[in-house]
Order: structure tokens, then sequence, then C-alpha cells
């Protein structure tokens, strides 16, 4: 298969290359190919004419959205929206990769591709609106969100709180906020067996398991044999700019419906990603 890919620097990015080499052929673009230029997304799509586009770029800095709204929006839904146009006009399918913060956290039990979003940040209502774009304009797409992502490239939290460990007697993490932390490995090659089916819609695709932020910082030390003191703290306590839904844990209801595995438990993830594919990303063994 031939994909076009952008965003391919980033975290996911960086593995949909990794899980694509010597598979399919990929064609990748970074900053490269801004998304928001809508003349250079269709020039680019109709030359390349893929049979699958995806899309992995995105502004995801939940905090500073709240101050840089209309950068936000232009990434997160005028781009989508561009790559969505230029794959009408040339036949081409769009994956375009969402988030778990399109629902307000107030469930009790696992979110389904079924449940309303109710977006209750700046980044979680532009990244809405990019969806909208992509279903309201296309009718081959794969819509996938996904959740509290972590691999070797990049900044993530599972890095940060490894530093912060390192460096400190003690870490304050929140205790209130619950998810599944996702491996953008495990994820990559998740999307790829989605794009096999042909089964266009929406999906939730995230390691299994779940926990909150403060357990993920305790798995973290564990495995890496940090001895830090995890102190809980709230939501509150820590004042942040955006607001974050409390529960956002997803159910693969669609992955179950196609009889699609679901994502392996993401301690098991988390294990792999520590103590195998990070040592070697960091040592510059890997290429991609
Ligand atoms: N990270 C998470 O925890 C998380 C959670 C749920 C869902 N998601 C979604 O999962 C997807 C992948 O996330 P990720 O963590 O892999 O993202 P990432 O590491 O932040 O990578 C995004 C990439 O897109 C690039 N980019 C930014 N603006 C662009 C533009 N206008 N045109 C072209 N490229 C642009 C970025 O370049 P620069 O770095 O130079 O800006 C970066 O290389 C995104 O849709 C994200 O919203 C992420």
């Amino acid at each position: 298969m031939k994909i076009l890919l952008t965003g391919c620097n980033g975290q996911l990015g960086t593995d949909l290359r990794l899980v694509c080499d010597g598979v399919h052929e990929v064609i990748a673009h970074d900053t490269d190919l801004d998304i928001t230029d809508r003349a250079a997304v269709c020039e680019r799509v109709a030359e390349v004419r893929p049979d699958l586009l995806i899309n992995s770029a995105a502004y995801n800095d939940v905090d500073g959205a709240e101050t840089n709204e209309l950068t936000a929006y232009r990434v997160n839904a005028l781009g989508p929206q561009n790559l969505a146009l230029a794959c009408q006009a040339t036949g081409v399918p769009l994956m375009h990769v969402s988030t778990d913060f399109v629902f307000n956290g107030e469930a009790t039990a696992p979110y389904t591709e079924f449940d309303r979003p109710d977006p209750r940040s700046v980044y979680a209502r532009s990244k809405y609106a990019g969806e909208q774009y992509v279903s309201g304009l296309l009718d081959r797409f794969y819509l996938v969100r996904t959740s509290w992502l972590f691999g070797t490239a990049g900044k993530n939290f599972v890095k940060t709180i490894i530093k912060r460990g390192r460096e400190q007697t003690g870490v304050r993490v929140v205790d209130d906020q619950m998810g599944c932390p996702t491996y953008s490995r495990d994820l990559a090659a998740k999307l790829l067996e989605i794009a096999a089916t042909g089964a266009y819609g929406y999906y939730h695709a995230s390691n299994s398991g779940s926990c909150t932020w403060n357990r993920f910082a305790r798995d973290i030390f564990i495995l890496m044999g940090i001895k830090t003191r995890v102190y809980m703290i709230s939501t509150k306590d820590l004042a942040r700019p955006a607001a974050r839904p409390r529960y956002s844990v997803m159910r693969s209801l669609a992955l179950e419906m196609q009889g699609i595995e679901p994502m392996r438990h993401y301690q098991e993830a988390l294990a792999d990603f520590l103590l195998r594919d990070l040592p070697a990303w960091e040592a510059g063994e890997v290429e991609v």
C-alpha cells in the first residue's frame, strides 16, 4: 500500500514509519508539508495519489491551546479540513487520529465510539472540530481516537516523570484523572490493521487496562527501579490552565465488532517501551 503520512516526526508518525518499514511504501512529511496550507496539501495529495493518507500531525499542547486558540484550531481543525478536501478531490481515504479528551469525563463506564463527545478545553474542542470536518466531508475515513500516548520520539509523561524521579526525592502526581496509557508503536500497528478492513468509521484504539497518572508514575518507577516517593495530589492542586476529563477510559467497541484483537495491556507495552525500545532508541540503534 502507498501511504502518504503527515506529522511523520511525532511520536505516532515515527512509529508508523517504523512499523511500515519493508511492508508499505510511505511518503512521509512533517512541517515541510504544513497541513494548514490548503493549496500545498491539495497539490501533494494529487501528486502522490496514495492508497491511504494518514494524518498524525497535531497541535498537542493542551494548556498552551488555552492561550493559542487560533493555532490549535488551525492545526487540529483547518488541517484535517484541508486533508479531507484533498482526499475528497482525489478519492483517497483518510485516516485521522483524535483524542479521548473529546469526552467530558463525567461517565462511570468506558466511552464507546457511539457516546456523545462534549469537549471541555480549547484543545479538545479543536480536535472535535477536526473530527467533524473529516466525518462531514468524506465517505471513506477512519477516525481513530487514542489516549495518553508515549513513544520513543518527542516529549511525553513517561520521559518527564523519569527525569523528575531521578532528580527529586519525591514527586507529586494527580490521582483523580483516569485513562488509558498507550504506546504509540502499538497504536501504529493497530492503525494498519484497521486500514486493512475497509470498514470506515470511528474507532477507539488504546492499550487495554486503565489507571490514574499517579498509578502510571508508580508503574514507571517500579520498572525503572527508581526509588523516589510518589505523592497523590488532585487536579485542583495542580491548577493547570486547561480542564481535563476526570475519566476518559475508552472501550474499543468498533474493534470488537470487526473481530480485531484488542490492544495489549498498557503495563506490558510500557515494559517493552522502557526496557527494550527506549534504550535502543537512545543508543541510536534505531533507524527511521
Ligand atoms: N500525545 C498524546 O498524549 C495524545 C493523546 C491523544 C491523542 N493524540 C493524538 O494522536 C496523534 C499523534 O500524536 P503525537 O503525540 O504523535 O503528536 P506529536 O508527537 O506532537 O507529533 C505531531 C507532529 O505534527 C507536527 N506538526 C505540527 N503542526 C503541523 C502542521 N501545521 N503541519 C504539519 N505538521 C505539523 C509536529 O511538528 P512540531 O513538533 O515541529 O510542532 C509533530 O512532528 C495526534 O492527532 C494527537 O492529537 C495524542
